[in-house]
């Protein structure tokens, strides 16, 4: 029997510190593969604009995961790099030749012929609504990318592109965990909820803050209290809190280690009673809800 698909996405944020080379990169994807994770997040400006290629090297080095791999990128954030030597400032382009270029750029470094997913990485106050649509069009017209969402969109902004567009945004990518709230109560949950447009969870870990637990916080006490009256670890138990919200919210694993994506996994079979949800969102925000 092969293994269902996965709600978890690895994130490719910070493939360029996990210290592997091409082959041990293609060995975790087929580790991830195995998991039924098959969705891999990836954007033009990660590690500096390398981190595609390095990742389209690992396809290289095993073409058989090109075709069983999902591939999200992004697009619209312009770095000062020594990689773009035109770019004195840093700022947002959401132009239509910006957008193309750059989805040019990210199929040649993948190594693929078209993207799953593209995300607008960030709200930018001169986007026009009618160029990216238009833009959108054109990709998804000469078959280079299949689907399109936003990232860090509040439900306005999410709201201005939908209106202008053919195809619906089909998620919106933001910042959620224990201990980044926003999204539950600024509207964004709700509009992915309504649209049926998928909430992606960047940091689902608050980028391994849970994990290290530094602190002797409300939130570390009951993590760590509830976690082992389930059995389960407080890194799982902080991804189980997120896959109980009725808008399907998909975490995004930062990991770089196929034991803790191994371990992180085992949270989609967590049943979570509404209570022990209550109790976390408690410890999260300090006091109870009114
Ligand atoms: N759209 C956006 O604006 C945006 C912004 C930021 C990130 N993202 C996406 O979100 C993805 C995930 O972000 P993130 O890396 O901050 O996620 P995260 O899962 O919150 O944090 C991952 C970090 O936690 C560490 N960690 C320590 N103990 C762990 C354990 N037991 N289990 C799992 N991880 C543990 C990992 O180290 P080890 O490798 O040692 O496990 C890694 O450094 C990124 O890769 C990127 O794709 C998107």
């Amino acid at each position: 029997m092969s293994t269902p698909n996965s709600r978890l996405i690895l994130g490719l944020w910070r493939i360029d510190q996990w210290g592997m080379n091409s082959e041990q990169v293609a060995d975790l994807v087929s580790a991830c593969l195995d998991l039924g994770i098959d969705e891999f997040d990836a954007a033009d400006i990660y590690g500096d604009y390398r981190c595609e290629s390095m990742f389209g090297s690992a396809l290289r080095a095993n073409p058989a995961l090109k075709s069983r791999v999902k591939l999200i990128s992004k697009c619209g954030i312009a770095l000062v790099s020594p990689a773009r030597p035109a770019h004195r400032v840093k700022h947002y382009n959401t132009s239509g030749e910006h957008i193309i270029a750059s989805v040019e750029r990210s199929l040649t470094s993948l190594g693929v012929e078209k993207l799953d997913l593209l995300l607008i990485h960030r709200p930018d106050p001169l986007l026009n609504a009618d160029e990216v649509a238009h833009t959108f069009g054109t990709l998804k017209r000469d078959g280079k990318v299949e689907e399109f969402g936003v990232s860090n969109f509040l439900p306005h902004q999410f709201e201005l592109l939908q209106s202008r567009l053919d195809q619906p945004l089909s998620a919106n990518q933001v910042e959620i965990s224990l201990m980044h709230l926003n999204s539950l109560f600024d509207g964004t949950l709700d509009q992915c909820q309504r649209l049926n447009a998928t909430p992606q969870a960047w940091s689902p870990l608050a980028g391994g803050a849970i994990a290290r637990a530094n602190e002797d916080t409300a939130l570390n006490r009951a993590l760590t209290r509830i976690g082992h009256e389930l059995g389960i670890t407080r890194e799982q138990l902080a991804i189980a809190w997120l896959l109980r919200h009725p808008a399907r919210i998909r975490p995004i694993l930062g990991s770089g280690k196929i034991q803790h994506i191994r371990e992180l996994a085992e949270a989609e079979q967590v049943e979570m009673d509404r209570q022990v949800w209550f109790e976390l969102l408690e410890a999260a925000q300090g006091e109870q809800v009114p």
